[in-house]
Formats: C-alpha cells, sequence, structure tokens
C-alpha cells in the first residue's frame, strides 16, 4: 500500500531547483482535544481527530541549507549535535524523505526552539513544522506545495506538527483513507480575541518518555485506551462547535474532561505511565478550589507535567493572582 505523504514529496521533487538556504518559522500548539493513539505507524495516521490553539511567538526557528563541507549537520540552539544523536536521526531520516529524489544533497539544519525541547509543550509540532517549511523552501518547493499538502507531509515527523501550520485554531482530521492522504489539518477561520492560554512550568526539562513512546504503550496495554477513540472523536467535535460559537462556558469543561480522560488511560497502562508530577496535581487542587470561588479557568495537560490554562482576557488578572508563575499567550495577536 502507497504513503500518500511519500508520493506527494516525489511529485513535488520533480520541480525541485538548486538547494539554497531557506529559513522558516512554525508556531508550538497545544491540543484541546487531544491526539492519543495511531492507526498507522508507518504513515502516522491517528485513531481521532484532534484540535489545537497555536502558541503565537513560541514554537521553532529552522533554517536548512546546502552544506558547504560535503557532511549533513544539525544544529539545536548554536550547538552543534552528533549525527547519532535521537534528535539530529530523526530530523535527517525526515530530511531524506527530500533527498531520495534529489541526488543526496548534503544539508545543512540550524534549528532554535523558543519552546522548551521535549517538555510536553509540543517541541515535535512546531519542530516538524518548521522543518518542512524550511526543507521545501530550501529545494524551491514552497510555490509547488500548498500548507495543506505540508501539513500531510510533516505528519510523518510528528503527530502534533500537523496543526503547526496556521496560527489560532486548527483541526487535524484523522482522515479514513489507508494511504493517508485524507489525514492533514486545516485552520478554523475565526478570531477570538479574548482567548487567552498561559503556560504553569512545572518541569521544563526533557521527559524520560517520548509522547510516541508513551501513547504507543497505553494503545498496547491500557484496558481503559478502548472507550478513548470514540470519545475523543466525540469531544473533538463538540469542542469544534463551542469555539464556533465562541461559548466558553462550555469550551472550558469539555476540554479539561478531555485532557483528564487521556491522562486516565496512561494511569491504567501497565505499568502505570504518568506524566504529571505532584507538582502538577498541587496546581490542578488550587485550580479547582480558585473555581468554586468563581474563577474562569481551565485546564489541559498533554506528555509532560506542565500545566496549560485556558480562559477569556477578563479572568487575566485572577489568574495571575492565583498563578504567578503563569506565562501568558495571547494566541490572536500578531507574532
Ligand atoms: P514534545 O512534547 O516536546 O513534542 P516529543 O517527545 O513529542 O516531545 O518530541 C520531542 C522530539 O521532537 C525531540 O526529541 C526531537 O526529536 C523533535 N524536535 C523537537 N524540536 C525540534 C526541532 N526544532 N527540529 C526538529 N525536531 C525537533
Ligand atoms: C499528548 O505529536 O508528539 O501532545 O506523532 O508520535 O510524534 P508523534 O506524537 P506527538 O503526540 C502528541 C500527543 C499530545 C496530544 C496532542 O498534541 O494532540
Ligand atoms: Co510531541
Amino acid at each position: 500500500m502507497s504513503d500518500a505523504a511519500k508520493q506527494l514529496i516525489g511529485t513535488a521533487m520533480t520541480s525541485a531547483s538548486v538547494p539554497k538556504p531557506f529559513a522558516a518559522y512554525a508556531p508550538s500548539n497545544i491540543a484541546l482535544s487531544k491526539y492519543w493513539g495511531k492507526r498507522d505507524h508507518a504513515r502516522n495516521l491517528p485513531l481521532n481527530s484532534s484540535l489545537s490553539i497555536s502558541l503565537a511567538d513560541w514554537g521553532s526557528h529552522t533554517q536548512v541549507s546546502p552544506s558547504d563541507d560535503g557532511q549533513d549537520h544539525v544544529t539545536l540552539g548554536g550547538k552543534e549535535l552528533a549525527l547519532d544523536t535521537p534528535f539530529a536521526a530523526k530530523a535527517l531520516r525526515f530530511a531524506d524523505l527530500f533527498r531520495t529524489h534529489a541526488a543526496s544533497a548534503p544539508l545543512r539544519i540550524d534549528t532554535n526552539n523558543t519552546i522548551p525541547t521535549a517538555a510536553g509543550l509540543a517541541s515535535s509540532a512546531s519542530g516538524f513544522a518548521a522543518l518542512t517549511r524550511a526543507i521545501c523552501g530550501c529545494f524551491g518547493l514552497t510555490e509547488t506545495l500548498s500548507e495543506a499538502q505540508m501539513s500531510l507531509i510533516a505528519r510523518l515527523g510528528s503527530g502534533s506538527a500537523t496543526r503547526s501550520f496556521w496560527h489560532g485554531f486548527v483541526r487535524w482530521d484523522k482522515g479514513t483513507r489507508e494511504d493517508g492522504a485524507d489525514s492533514f489539518a486545516h485552520p478554523l477561520d475565526l478570531n477570538w480575541p479574548e482567548f487567552r492560554i498561559a503556560i504553569l512550568p512545572v518541569d521544563v526539562g526533557p521527559k524520560s518518555q517520548s509522547s510516541r513512546d508513551g501513547m504507543n504503550h497505553t494503545v498496547v496495554t491500557s484496558p481503559l485506551f478502548n472507550s478513548w477513540p470514540d470519545q475523543a472523536e466525540a469531544d473533538c467535535a463538540a469542542i469544534e462547535s463551542a469555539i464556533k460559537e465562541q461559548d466558553f462556558e462550555t469550551l472550558g469543561p469539555l476540554v479539561e474532561a478531555n485532557a483528564l480522560a487521556m491522562h486516565a488511560t496512561m494511569q491504567a497502562a501497565r505499568p502505570a505511565l504518568t506524566y504529571l508530577t505532584s507538582e502538577s496535581w498541587t496546581l490542578l487542587e488550587r485550580l479547582w478550589r480558585a473555581r468554586q470561588d468563581g474563577l474562569r479557568a481551565f485546564a489541559t495537560m498533554d506528555a509532560g507535567a506542565n500545566i496549560k490554562l485556558i480562559f477569556l482576557k477578563q479572568a487575566a488578572t485572577d489568574v495571575m493572582e492565583i498563578f504567578p508563575q503563569a506565562q501568558m499567550i495571547d494566541p490572536f495577536s500578531k507574532p
């Protein structure tokens, strides 16, 4: 069976030009309705659709250029990485999807994350979206490929990267085709200027288990996983309508419940998996107490210990008072 993303690259690369340096930026994103579980590992196809909000200027800056010494190079935050580190190897394996069609040009990949790497703040999302844009630019494909097509290609690097090609709210349709031709993201065409996100940092160091490994372990061993795909699909649809209606009172509880259900599937995995620490739970308890006192903010958590809050502008002062460590993001301000 073919892979639609690889076919798309093959067709596009027939119009590739001589590689030239190209720099790109992609925002990270936080799923309000989570992607958790794959139906196809090779093509990185999800079991359920997901919906996210992009994080404005929190993301990845990546430049891809022809290498001038005949060797591949990968730098992260200005530091050269050995080519056999998992980070460099993954980035180069992704570049190889293009290079099989282009006389194996040695490349230099220089990337810089304005978010912590591998800490559950979706660096794989901004990282592979920025890398896809930069490789496409380097080979002169930005006119040939649409953003939707780049989203489909970036999926091969990381699923959440499909959602990092646009600002604002973005939905990744799981698709139903076996070759993955209909599994890519599109932006929800709406502006919600009052919408705010706050990151409550708990642990910004790299996690001990990647999202991919944690997800796969949960799918294979958790007896609670069976109910996840249908529930997640229903949550995604309900979350999308609440966003379209700008109905925060419906949206907030759905988003928090969806995240907690995902974490419940991990807790039931054998052996159990938890990315949340006692500090994460302390913050959640503080949030729940504050909600009883009237605060309108809700939490979401990914494969990492950090807590993310969503709320509207009018709650911002209260959020800052209760969580002075909060790092506020205004996702609809133009970065
Ligand atoms: P996160 O929660 O940060 O997305 P993951 O476990 O999903 O954590 O993915 C982390 C991996 O994403 C890194 O180990 C690396 O392989 C990849 N990654 C992160 N940032 C970049 C980047 N700027 N360019 C290329 N790959 C990246
Ligand atoms: C919990 O996109 O990092 O953040 O496709 O294997 O690279 P791979 O996984 P990744 O998983 C993200 C999981 C999540 C939820 C989400 O972002 O939707
Ligand atoms: Co990730």
